[in-house]
């Protein structure tokens, strides 16, 4: 079993470049693996491109160069059929969260569970138990629109780590909530990390960055470099 685990990297990619249109590459020749297991931030000032880097890890856009490969596929030369079950093996938050607005948190944490054939039963045991612990118990049967931002982040990231997800990519998952919220959401992560889940996590927040000691992936002037932690 061990060593099936660990066949394949989770993510590689090879010379990555991206533009947009006619555009300049807003990134450029990116090689990078990350195996199994591995958590590492992805830093950058604002407009460096952490969202269009995790935009191909999500299967949202495609390289205009270069090779994608998740769990041993190449999702760039992929057929289209293909890409549903790799996407199933995803959990993501997006920045600008993407609730259904016409559904409760309760529901729309469920819904992934749901499409994956998932019983009521078990829905009722494990959703109820996720909201409760990212502070939104009595919020449950709210619908987005009346939910602070900070509530509605931690409703999309409740969605995204409900199905143990084998990869999580989270884009600024705690830009909007205090600092004891934003520790307490990265146990979270930390905790899915240990039973096995791969992460990448864009964020603004160095305090959380030096805090964590995980690696860090920074992007500056379309090219990526890899940081270790600091010493002491
Ligand atoms: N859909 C798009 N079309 C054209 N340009 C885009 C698009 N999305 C992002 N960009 C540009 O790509 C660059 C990187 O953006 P982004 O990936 O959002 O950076 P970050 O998440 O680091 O702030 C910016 O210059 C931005 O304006
Ligand atoms: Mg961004």
């Amino acid at each position: 079993m061990q060593q099936e685990q660990f066949e394949y990297d989770t993510v590689r990619f090879k010379s990555v470049g991206l533009r947009y249109g006619n555009g300049p590459e807003i990134l450029q020749d990116i090689s990078l693996t990350l195996t199994p297991g591995s958590f590492h931030f992805l830093t950058g000032p604002s407009g460096a491109g952490k969202t269009s880097l995790l935009s191909l890890l999500y299967l949202a856009r495609r390289p205009s160069r270069g090779s994608v490969e998740l769990f041993g596929q190449d999702v760039t030369s992929a057929p289209r059929h293909r890409l549903p079950a790799i996407r199933r093996r995803l959990g993501v938050v997006f920045q600008d969260f993407r609730l259904l607005d016409h559904l409760s948190a309760l529901d729309n944490v469920a819904l992934p569970l749901r499409v994956a054939g998932a019983s009521e039963a078990e829905i009722q045991r494990h959703v109820p138990e996720l909201l409760s612990w990212v502070g939104l118990a009595s919020h449950m049967q709210a619908k987005p629109s009346v939910l602070s931002g900070g509530q509605k982040q931690r409703v999309a990231i409740a969605r995204a780590v409900i199905t143990r997800p084998d990869l999580l990519v989270a884009d600024e998952p705690t830009g909007n909530v205090d600092d004891r919220t934003a520790i307490r959401l990265m146990h979270l992560f930390r905790e899915m990390n240990r039973l096995g889940t791969t992460i990448v996590i864009a964020t603004h927040n160095e305090q959380l960055v030096r805090q964590m000691r995980h690696p860090r992936l920074h992007l500056e002037g379309g090219r990526l470099s890899i940081l270790q932690p600091e010493e002491g």
